[in-house]
C-alpha cells in the first residue's frame, strides 16, 4: 500500500464495486471525465479485472483512494505508461462522492501518487488532460506542481457546450524541486 498522512492507496477488489456503482453514473462527476455514457455494474466488474492485467503487463496502475481513518474507498487513481521509451505517463483521478470534494484528499492522492511514479515506475514526466469547467481540479493539479503545457480548444462538448481541454504536466526534475513543499517525505 501507498501511505499519505490522511489517504492511502490500494489495488481494487471486486468487493469496490458497489460503491463504484453507487456514484460512476452520477453526471455531476462524469462531467469532468468525458466519460457521459452509463455504464453497467458488469463493465464496471470487467474494468477492475482489467485494471489488475494492465498492472501485471506494467501498462497501467490504478489505484483506489481510501481514508486512513474510516477505511472508506472514495475513489481512484490512475498513472497509465503512455511512452514505455520516454517514460511518460498520464495521470488520472476521480473521487466519486462530491461531499470529499475540496477536503484536500486529491491533492494527496496525487501526491502519492506521483512519488510512486517518480521513484517506483521510474517515469520522467506526468501529464494529463483537464477540462475548462473544472477548476477545483485546476487547482488540485496546480498544487501538485503541474503546470499548463497547451490548449486543445473547444475540444469538448459537454452539457451542450463547447469547451477548452487544458493540457498540464510535470518533469521528473520539477517534482524534486517542489517536494519539499509537499506533505510527503521523500
Ligand atoms: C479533481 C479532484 C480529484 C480534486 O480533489 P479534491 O480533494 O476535491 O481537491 P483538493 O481539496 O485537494 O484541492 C482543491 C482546490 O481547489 C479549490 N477549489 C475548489 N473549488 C474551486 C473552484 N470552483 N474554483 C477554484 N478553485 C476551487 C479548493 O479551494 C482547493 O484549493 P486550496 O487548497 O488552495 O483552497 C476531485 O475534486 C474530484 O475527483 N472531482 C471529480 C472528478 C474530477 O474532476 N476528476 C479530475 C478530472 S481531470
Amino acid at each position: 500500500m501507498l501511505f499519505g498522512q490522511n489517504i492511502y492507496l490500494r489495488g481494487l477488489e471486486l468487493t469496490d464495486l458497489p460503491e463504484i456503482m453507487k456514484y460512476w453514473n452520477n453526471q455531476e462527476l462524469k462531467q469532468f471525465l468525458n466519460a457521459t455514457t452509463p455504464h453497467s455494474a458488469q463493465e464496471e466488474e470487467e474494468w477492475i479485472r482489467k485494471t489488475w492485467e494492465e498492472r501485471k503487463n506494467g501498462e497501467s496502475y490504478v489505484y483506489g483512494i481510501v481514508l486512513t481513518d474510516s477505511d472508506i474507498y472514495i475513489g481512484n487513481v490512475e498513472v497509465r505508461i503512455k511512452d514505455p521509451i520516454s517514460r511518460r505517463g498520464n495521470l488520472g483521478i476521480a473521487i466519486f462522492n462530491p461531499v470529499y470534494w475540496g477536503k484536500g484528499f486529491g491533492t494527496e492522492a496525487i501526491e502519492v501518487m506521483l512519488k510512486y511514479a517518480f521513484t517506483t515506475l521510474n517515469l520522467h514526466s506526468a501529464e494529463l488532460e483537464v477540462f475548462s469547467n473544472n477548476p477545483r481540479a485546476q487547482r488540485c493539479y496546480e498544487k501538485c506542481g503541474f503546470q499548463k503545457s497547451g490548449v486543445r480548444r473547444e475540444a469538448l462538448f459537454v452539457n451542450g457546450e463547447y469547451r477548452d481541454i487544458f493540457l498540464l504536466d510535470i518533469t521528473k526534475e520539477e517534482w524534486k524541486d517542489k517536494k519539499s513543499e509537499n506533505r510527503i517525505s521523500t
